[in-house]
């Protein structure tokens, strides 16, 4: 772990010093990616954050989509203490963002009950257990309109942003199991990147076969990998069957090739 990897906010210049008070759970990194999707956002559909905490990505987001289509954004947290509540009210109020942010103190399951609008851009960073981003991903994707795009924060367990300090430790499992349970596997989902911790995608509905290559090649560098391990493990064994067999023409065969 070095030092380089503390998050400071204040060296980013003018774009994220509405950030400088608030704890936030995010890398600079994870933060501009937050930014630049709220910003290219679809005009079709708003912004739905599951997870705010003190509003640290609530107010990134609501700053981007300000300056693309100026949509409003959810904000879905139960934040049980009143305290808490009043946190978050006031670090968007300070941020100049609170009417363009909708505060929900409720959890996410019990939203989307009743939920109907269409999402653009669907940031998933509550719980991080398995359960949890597994039924945030099963209830919620559905509202994602097409070309709109989901991210899950904390999804790749090597990497993970610790609170207050912005270091990066190793982090959660659940959130990874169920990106490459749900996402990868989904065949609605292309373009699928990672930047530090986050994992997000588009999705498609009616794939061409532009989309059908990109998700094909990703997917398929992925079977190739996997090829060339169980490739290398017969060659191992292969090679252990013929020294026991014949050590002189295995010698040789090492020999011939490095
Ligand atoms: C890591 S924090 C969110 C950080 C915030 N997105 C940020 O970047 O500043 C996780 C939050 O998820 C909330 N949470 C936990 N379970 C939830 C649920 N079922 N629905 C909505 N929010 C939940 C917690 O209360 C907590 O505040």
């Amino acid at each position: 772990m070095t030092d380089d990897l503390v998050i400071n906010f204040q060296d980013q210049g003018n774009l994220f010093n509405f950030l400088r008070d608030l704890p936030v759970l995010l890398t600079v990194e994870e933060a501009q990616l937050l930014y630049r999707l709220a910003q290219r956002s679809l005009a079709a559909g708003v912004i739905v954050e599951i997870g705010s905490f003190r509003g640290g990505s609530a107010i990134i987001l609501a700053k981007g989509v300000a300056e693309g289509n100026g949509n409003k954004v959810y904000a879905i947290d139960p934040l049980p203490l009143l305290e808490k509540k009043l946190l978050i009210k006031e670090n968007l109020k300070k941020a100049g963002v609170a009417d363009r942010v909708e505060l929900i103190f409720q959890k996410s399951e019990t939203v989307v009950r009743n939920w109907n609008k269409p999402i653009s851009l669907l940031w998933i960073d509550g719980s991080k257990d398995y359960d949890n981003p597994k039924l945030d991903f099963l209830a919620w994707e559905k509202f994602l309109i097409k070309g709109g795009v989901i991210a899950f924060h904390d999804s790749r367990q090597s990497i993970n942003v610790a609170p207050n300090s912005g270091r990066l430790i190793p982090g959660f499992v659940g959130t990874e199991r169920v990106v490459k349970k749900y996402l990868i596997d989904s065949p609605r989902f292309i373009k699928i990147r990672f930047i530090d911790s986050i994992t997000f995608a588009k999705k498609i509905k009616n794939p061409g076969w532009r989309e059908i290559f990109s998700r094909w090649s990703f997917l398929n560098r992925i079977k190739i990998k996997r090829k060339i391990e169980k490739f290398d493990q017969l060659l191992g064994r292969l090679g252990q069957w013929l020294e026991k067999k014949s050590p002189s023409v295995y010698r040789l065969i090492k020999k011939i090739k490095p």
